[in-house]
């Protein structure tokens, strides 16, 4: 017998009601429901009524973990070795993929598919080999991985203002994404506007991204250059996978 559960970050799981009995406290027969964060890698909380929050076992939180989405276009891949092989040298970059655990052996085109797990292995040995902090490479990366987009995108970009791009990467542009790439994976984007000087933006996604996200936005709001600003918004459900942004027009 399988018990569904909805998830909104990790989609759909069906699991089997032996890896449901793992779960620390016990889902009631007519509880669905949804995955809102991740404490760290192998712990998930599921969800949450009025009274509980469930939380899944460390095992059953590394069996989740795997079946999460996990994998990432090529184009993703690509720009990344691309930024490091302009911003830190060819050599470096080489290093880099031949010191990543990478089962494509780091040769990416656009249009294929890998593992996430091999973009934060090569994140974390050009932090090692740079010296720069994890958190602050993803968000250059999202600087340059906007600026690529600016240029080869440069449709999404027209006649928009910022709050209108921002609003159309979840309800457009990521759509248009997938179109293109039928196996695309993307993350999602929650807004609320409560008045015209301030959007308000969730991200959350089954792969630990919150900083590329950060440095995308950042860039973002270069580009229109009118001047909003933006800060993070302090939360406990705040996460690689999950991250509140908050954006005011001056
Ligand atoms: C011109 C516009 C854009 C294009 C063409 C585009 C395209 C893509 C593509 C192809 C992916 C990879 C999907 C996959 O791996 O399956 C992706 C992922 C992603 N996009 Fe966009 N994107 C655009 C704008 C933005 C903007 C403005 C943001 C701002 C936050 C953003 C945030 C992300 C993030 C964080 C991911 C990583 C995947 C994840 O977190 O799960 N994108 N995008």
């Amino acid at each position: 017998m399988h018990r569904f559960l909805e998830c909104p970050n990790i989609l759909f799981l069906n699991l089997p009601s032996s890896s449901i009995s793992q779960l620390e406290s016990g889902i009631p027969g007519d509880f669905k429901t949804s995955c809102v964060g991740v404490t760290f890698r192998n712990e998930l909380i599921l969800g949450q009524d009025s009274f509980n929050i469930y939380r899944c076992s460390t095992s059953l939180g590394l069996q989740l973990e795997e079946m999460r989405g996990e994998s990432m276009k090529g184009v993703v891949f690509t720009e990344f070795i691309e930024m490091v092989e302009k911003e830190f040298g060819v050599h470096i970059a080489e290093d880099v993929i031949s010191s990543s655990e990478l089962d494509s052996g780091g040769a990416y085109t656009s249009v294929g598919t890998y593992s996430h797990q091999e973009m934060l292995s090569l994140i974390e040995n050009l932090s090692r080999k740079t010296k720069i902090d994890h958190g602050d490479l993803i968000k250059s990366f999202g600087n340059y991985l906007h600026r690529q987009f600016e240029i080869k995108y440069k449709d999404f970009f027209e006649d928009q203002d910022c709050f209108g791009f921002i609003k159309s990467i979840d309800s457009y542009i990521h759509k248009e994404v997938k179109k293109l790439y039928t196996d695309a994976e993307l993350p999602k984007f929650e807004h609320h506007e409560p008045n015209s000087k301030t959007l308000q933006v969730t991200y959350s996604s089954s792969r630990p991204f919150a900083d590329l996200a950060e440095g995308m936005f950042k860039r973002t709001l270069e580009y229109f250059d009118e001047g909003v600003e933006m800060s993070v918004v302090e939360s406990s459900k705040d996460s690689s996978h999950s991250r509140q942004f908050s954006f005011k027009k001056a």
